[in-house]
């Protein structure tokens, strides 16, 4: 992992930039604390997010904060922290912030950035319609159209700062060309921006009443797409190097750039094992059907259910047996009352299997995980150089069950 961020900050070739790792993939203590260690910022979702951030060593000035409905209270603590900035997600939001800093008398202007929503449709970006969030449907970002009341919004608002401007356009993104040209779009915008006076470059945080707008970050997103067994994809560094590129003959080389990867740099990082609980054969109108049935769902690991992604599934125990068994297909599914509780058709070995392990679970694993149908969550374990650093039994059955009891009426 900490060899993957290092390789993504190589692709900056020397160019100014802030990786801030998307938390939402991976809110794990280990995992944040080893990202930080190598000079990640972090984008957070929520308050308790920037607490993890911040908890992890996570410098504030390194850290942004999307979401398109903050709560005032989690707005309030992005100000008292002094964070690098908050993303603007909507025109109201920037009154709602403005608002926060008069209530909260702070001297400081708050720093925010526009999360601009480019229209980029999701065919384009091959990916999951449920994933992209740069299109015209979608409730994420400033559509381009309300760009000018927003500028003229904070022109006339002494209690913000604008110093980014930025887009995420989606995520699982294998296209590069797709996302340069959504890049493409942001830099053509934000040199019109510094035309119109806004200057680049780094800048301190700046008083209320002379807020000078200075651009201190360019922020193209994560989204970097993985493979998840279906063929090759680009490697991270290769966004990089495409939106660099695109920087650069947008003629803006003093702004540093900014990236959210989430997913690129914890999933393949990741397992969810499983034990094989058992299996059930039966001939359905003269076809065979065959399922293995284990004792991780769909609130253990959501993407199958909700994306209809497909994670490989490799034995990790064969009991014994020799490796060179005869591959059947089996229907990998867990014990959730729901239909798509389903790891889809997958070539496992026809013997009696222990466990196994779904790969590529280091995103949106355990993060997405639940208690739905009253299972645990499930354990997380730590591994550096093959040794076990940490564990983590989350809520077990046994706490779900009280947890509910105890609601008496
Ligand atoms: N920045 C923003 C504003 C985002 O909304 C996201 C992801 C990221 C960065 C990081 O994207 P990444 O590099 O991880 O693709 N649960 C889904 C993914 C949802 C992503 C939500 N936003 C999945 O399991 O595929």
């Amino acid at each position: 992992m900490a060899a993957g961020a290092r390789e993504l900050r190589a692709a900056f070739d020397g160019a100014a930039h802030l990786v801030a790792y998307a938390v939402k993939a991976n809110s794990a203590g280990p995992v944040v604390r080893a990202l930080a260690a190598e000079g990640c910022g972090a984008d957070v979702v929520s308050g308790a997010e920037l607490s993890v951030a911040l908890a992890c060593g996570v410098p504030p000035e390194s850290i942004v904060y999307n979401g398109v409905a903050k709560r005032d209270d989690e707005i309030d603590k992005a100000l008292s922290i002094g964070i690098l900035a908050i993303q603007i997600e909507s025109v109201e939001e920037i009154l709602r912030v403005a608002a926060r800093v008069r209530t909260l008398g702070s001297p400081r202007a708050a720093q925010i950035s526009l999360r601009i929503n480019p229209a980029v449709a999701f065919d384009v970006l091959e990916t999951h319609a449920n994933i992209a969030t740069g299109h015209d449907e979608a409730k994420f970002g400033i559509a381009r159209d309300d760009l000018p009341r927003a500028f003229e919004i904070i022109r006339s608002s002494p209690e913000v700062q604008l110093v980014g401007l930025g887009h995420h356009i989606g995520s699982q993104i294998t296209s590069v060309a797709a996302y340069r040209t959504a890049a493409r779009t942001l830099f053509s915008l934000a040199a019109e921006l510094v035309g119109s006076g806004v200057t680049q470059g780094a800048s301190r945080g700046a008083s209320r009443g002379n807020a000078p707008d200075k651009l201190r970050f360019l922020d193209t997103g994560g989204g970097f797409g993985i493979d998840y067994g279906a063929g090759p994809a680009p490697k991270p560094g290769d966004f990089v190097r495409a939106a660099l590129e695109e920087r650069n003959a947008a003629d803006l080389t003093d702004t540093p750039l900014l990236i959210e990867p989430g997913r690129s740099m914890v999933a393949p990082h990741g397992v969810l094992v499983a034990r094989v609980v058992q299996t059930k054969a039966s001939t359905v109108r003269k076809t065979a059907r065959r399922w293995l049935m284990i004792d991780a769902g769909m609130n253990d690991l959501m993407r199958p259910a909700l994306y209809q992604a497909r994670h490989r599934i490799v034995p990790l125990d064969t009991n014994g047996a020799s490796a060179d068994f005869t591959a059947t297909l089996w229907r990998v599914v867990g014990p959730v009352c729901e239909s798509s509780d389903d790891f889809g058709v997958h070539a496992l070995p026809d013997l009696p299997l222990a466990y196994v392990a779904i790969l590529d679970a280091g995103a949106y694993g355990f993060t997405m995980a639940n208690q739905y149908n009253g299972r645990a969550l499930p354990d997380e374990v730590f591994l550096r150089g093959g040794v076990i650093v940490a564990t983590n039994r989350a809520r077990s059955q046994d706490e779900w069950v009280a947890e509910r009891v105890n609601i008496v009426g």
